[in-house]
């Protein structure tokens, strides 16, 4: 696209945002900076960068706004080849010891054998919420678009728009949910092969880096937050937060179908079955229906 092309858009989105600041698309070089390995990653278009991994270091992003609620998206083209002892990240988090976080977590894998898409949520600063899936395409030969979506009744993870997991809003029964930090996008390309891929016994092979995961199209369809009366504006029910309309109170019936499927047939990890781990004494959300 020509310069005149992005500067009409950049107008255009500016002039969007002045006008709703809940529905605003936000565009990678605009919204988000470098936060970690600056050198070695890069914008690559107006709305596109590409995080690298050498055996110096990695690199990530962090969105300038931070958000309550709403659908985050990013597009993905994860690093190809013999990826691992590498973790791609696209996540969610607020800041201080009782943090909230939502995690999409990509763990590479040696070539020919799947990755894994890691799942976890972090209330007041307490995770252990892990579930893992093995992906039904190659995530490395194309862009995929990976959201998390969420509002005052629960947390959706979609992968091109199918709903792989849900975590319910049930702090009616002290069970704590992300209801009140505001949150930062983040993305990051790390190495991770102490624990990553096949339990750690495959390590990086530094000999193929510089590892490069592409990203594109970050969008940002949520509520922009403006300090601690976002709390209540964000999750009042009104048209303008369309997160909160009651058609998102469950997943539709098609929804559910999708999530079914997926699984069913491509869930490899819930830590609500991993009785070992937590000695018999599962998380209260494990007996409760979350979907
Ligand atoms: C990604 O998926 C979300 C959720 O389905 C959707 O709102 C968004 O428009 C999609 N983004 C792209 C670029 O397709
Ligand atoms: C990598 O491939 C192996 C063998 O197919 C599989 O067991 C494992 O779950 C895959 N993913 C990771 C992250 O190790
Ligand atoms: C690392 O990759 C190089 C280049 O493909 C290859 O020659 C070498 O055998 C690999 N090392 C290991 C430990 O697999």
């Amino acid at each position: 696209m020509g310069n005149l092309g992005a500067l009409l858009i950049a107008l255009f989105v500016s002039a969007a945002a002045l006008l709703d600041r809940c529905l605003v698309d936000a565009a990678l070089s605009e919204s988000v900076y470098f936060y970690w390995g600056a050198q070695l990653g890069r914008f690559t278009g107006w709305d596109a960068c590409n995080l690298v991994l050498d055996k110096n270091g990695g690199s990530g992003i962090v969105s300038r706004a931070s958000f309550l609620y709403g659908s985050i998206s990013m597009r993905i083209k994860l690093v190809p080849g013999n990826s691992a002892g590498t973790v791609t990240t696209f996540y969610l988090s607020s800041t201080g010891d009782k943090h909230d976080e939502i995690d999409f977590e990509f763990l590479g894998n040696v070539t020919g054998q799947p990755y894994t898409i890691h799942t976890n949520i972090f209330t007041q600063g307490v995770g252990n919420r892990e579930q893992q899936f093995k992906v039904w395409f190659d995530p490395s030969e194309d862009y995929h678009n990976y959201t998390i979506f969420w509002n005052p009744y629960a947390v959706v993870w979609l992968v091109d728009g199918l709903p792989i997991r849900v975590f319910r809003n049930y702090q009616d029964l002290q069970i704590n949910f992300p209801d009140s930090q505001a949150m930062r996008a983040f993305a990051s390309l790390w190495n991770a092969d102490q624990w990553a891929t096949q339990g750690g016994r495959v390590k990086t092979n530094w000999s193929l880096a510089p590892f490069v995961a592409e990203f594109q199209n970050f969008e940002t369809k949520a509520c922009f937050w403006n300090g601690p009366n976002s709390i209540y504006q964000c999750a009042s029910q009104n048209p303008a937060n369309w997160w909160t309309n009651p058609v998102y109170f469950k997943l539709s019936y098609a929804k559910l179908g999708q999530m079914n499927w997926v699984r069913e047939n491509f869930m490899i990890y819930d830590y609500c079955k991993d009785f070992e781990r937590f000695n018999w004494q599962m998380p209260k959300e494990c007996f409760l229906p979350q979907y």
